[in-house]
Formats: structure tokens, C-alpha cells, sequence
């Protein structure tokens, strides 16, 4: 067969830059090179482009092509490792869907509304799954805390209602942070959800349909050594533990991968995502965070451990998904 072409997008807009470098290079070096010519694509802002031996080749974006020493280069898929904007949230989807080109994650409108917090929250509820009691604000909108306080108990998480790895957000304990915390997740956003702190085990769940079939990969617990898994606890090994399995079975077990798999199922998602929950003992229920769709793809991402574990190289697993997404 015809070795495909295969452009690996990664960079984008938001603070998560660096990793999506990171998970794209290990994309475009595990892609098994019998089957795929794998291109680094770069994308910030409008500069997109593919760098080898020092030299930069932009991407034509009238039709998203390459041209390296006159040869031209069109893509036969595109792999999206873009996390944040304007990968995550739909924008480059919706590019990608004009052009008729496949790519991996799910498609723009799913992409934007499970990018934002505050729908994908109502409309995950109305699945019949748990979420955090929330307060959504738009900036300009007139508020007071007590306002917030009247509805919502302490502690409280402040966000950007679309972000991502942490960034901008805070655990508030005490009624005199709430103010300065909105302040915080405002520079990052035009919106910020409040949301009750869950109190309870931090589990995470990945899956990936392939060939019409769903696998769910094994659960992961986050313990964090901080007081939350905050951008730090993300990204430096020492300050979180990633459990792969998690140490949860029977009944519960199940219950997390069929929530994980109807998520998935009802929002028509694609390629891999990874669904985060806070399992609260008090309560016994599994209170649904938020669900990434494009999860991080490094060596050290989770994505790729709870694969391992399953024993599914990096290679199956991103040869999958280019497969998955060429079928659609
Ligand atoms: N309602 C909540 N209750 C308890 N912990 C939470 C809650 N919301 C977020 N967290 C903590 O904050 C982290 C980041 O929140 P999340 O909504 O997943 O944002 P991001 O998109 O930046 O990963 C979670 O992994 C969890 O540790
Ligand atoms: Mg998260």
C-alpha cells in the first residue's frame, strides 16, 4: 500500500505550547514509518511550518500543502496534538472539515462545546452524570461574592471556563481570596465557571474507538502532592503520582469505564479522549471534571501509560488513530 502522508500538528495558542511540541514530536517519531510519512507541522498563530536541517517550508493554507524543493506535498490525514487553541476547541476541526482533509480528534462542533467547561458540564448532567454545583460568569457582568457565596459552599474552584493544564486557576478556602482568584482566571478568559470543591479520589479514563469498537483504557488515580493537580503537579513527576491501574475494582471499576464509554458515545467524540472525575466516598458518586480531546501525548502522559498497561505500543495506538480517522 501507498505510504500516507501524515501532517502532525502541534504548538498552537495557549500555555500548553510546549507540551503539545512535546506530544507531537513523539507522534511524528513513534508513527511506524513503513505505513506513514510523519511531518512535524508547527502551528502559532498565522505561522505555520515544517522545519528540517534548519530551514523552514510554511504551509500553504489554501489548501493546507506543503511545497519542500518544488515537490508539493498534500496530506492524506492530519494528526491533531494541539492542545488548547486552536486545536482542542474546534477552530482548526472546522478548517480541516472545509478541506476535506480527516484528522483525529473529534469533530469542530464537539470539539468547542466539550472545550467548554460550563456546556459540556449542563450538557453531561442531562447524561445522567454528577457535576460540581457551579456559578458561570461573563466578564463585564455584575457580581458580588456574597452573591457567589450564597450559592456555593467553600472551598470553591475558580477557572478559565476554556482552558487547559491548570493555568489561571485556583482553590479559594477562604471568602477574601474569591475576589483576587476571578481577578486571576479572567486574564485568561472571558469566562470563569466557580465551581464546589469535590472532596475524593482523582481518577482519570481514556478511550478510543477504532475499527467501530470502543476501548476503554485502565483507570489512572492522581495523587497530587499539591494542593491540587495544578500546572506544576502536571508536569513535574515528583510532585504528583500517576497510578496505572488505579487501585479500583469490581462495581466501581466498571461503573467509571461505562461512564467514560457513554460519554463518549453520546457526544459522538473521536480519536482518544480522556474523561477526569472526583470520586467521592462520602457521597458514592463519581463526579464527572471535564473530558480532554486531545490529551497529552508524551512519554510521561497518562494517555500513553494507560495504553502501555494495556500493552498497546505508542505506535498501535497512534497507527489507530490515523486508521480510525482515514475510515470516517
Ligand atoms: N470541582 C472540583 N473539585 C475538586 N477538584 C477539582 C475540581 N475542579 C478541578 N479540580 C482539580 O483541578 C484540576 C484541574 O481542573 P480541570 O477542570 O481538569 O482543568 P484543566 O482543563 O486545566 O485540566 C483537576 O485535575 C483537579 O485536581
Ligand atoms: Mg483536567
Amino acid at each position: 500500500m501507498k505510504k500516507r502522508n501524515i501532517a502532525v500538528i502541534a504548538g498552537g495558542d495557549s500555555g500548553e505550547y510546549d507540551i503539545s511540541i512535546k506530544s507531537g514530536s513523539v507522534v511524528a517519531e513513534m508513527l511506524d514509518k513503513n505505513r506513514f510519512n510523519a511531518y512535524l507541522i508547527q502551528i502559532k498563530g498565522s505561522d505555520w511550518f515544517y522545519a528540517i536541517d534548519g530551514q523552514k517550508f510554511k504551509i500553504d493554507k489554501n489548501d493546507f500543502s506543503l511545497t519542500i524543493d518544488e515537490n508539493q506535498i498534500s496530506f492524506d490525514c492530519v494528526f491533531c496534538a494541539i492542545h488548547g487553541t486552536p486545536g482542542e476547541n474546534g477552530k482548526l476541526p472546522a478548517y480541516f472539515e472545509m478541506l476535506k482533509i480527516p484528522f483525529t480528534s473529534s469533530d469542530s462542533l464537539v470539539s468547542a462545546i466539550t472545550f467548554n467547561k460550563n456546556f459540556c458540564n449542563r450538557i453531561v448532567s442531562t447524561f445522567g452524570v454528577a457535576v460540581s454545583s457551579s456559578i458561570h460568569l461573563a466578564k463585564g457582568q455584575h457580581f458580588t461574592t456574597d452573591q457567589i457565596l450564597d450559592s456555593l459552599s467553600l472551598p470553591v474552584f475558580v477557572k478559565p471556563n476554556a482552558g487547559g493544564s491548570s493555568v489561571g486557576m485556583s482553590k479559594v478556602k477562604n471568602a477574601g481570596d474569591l475576589s483576587q482568584a476571578i481577578r486571576r482566571a479572567f486574564e485568561e478568559d472571558d469566562e470563569v465557571l466557580i465551581e464546589e470543591f469535590i472532596e475524593g479520589r482523582e481518577l482519570t479514563c481514556g478511550a478510543l474507538s477504532n475499527k467501530g469498537k470502543m476501548i476503554v483504557f485502565p483507570i489512572c488515580e492522581i495523587k497530587s502532592k499539591k494542593e491540587f493537580f495544578d500546572y506544576e503537579a502536571k508536569y513535574n513527576p515528583a510532585l504528583a503520582d500517576e497510578i496505572v491501574p488505579a487501585d479500583i475494582f469490581g462495581e466501581l471499576e466498571i461503573h467509571i469505564k461505562q461512564t467514560t464509554a457513554m460519554i463518549y458515545n453520546r457526544f459522538k467524540c473521536k480519536g482518544v479522549v480522556r474523561a477526569d472525575y472526583i470520586y467521592s466516598e462520602k457521597d458514592e458518586t463519581l463526579y464527572f471534571i471535564e473530558i480532554n480531546t486531545v490529551p497529552g501525548l508524551t512519554r510521561e502522559s497518562i494517555v500513553p501509560k494507560m495504553a502501555g498497561e494495556m500493552g498497546i505500543s505508542l505506535t498501535e495506538l497512534f497507527g489507530m488513530m490515523v486508521e480510525d480517522a482515514m475510515e470516517r
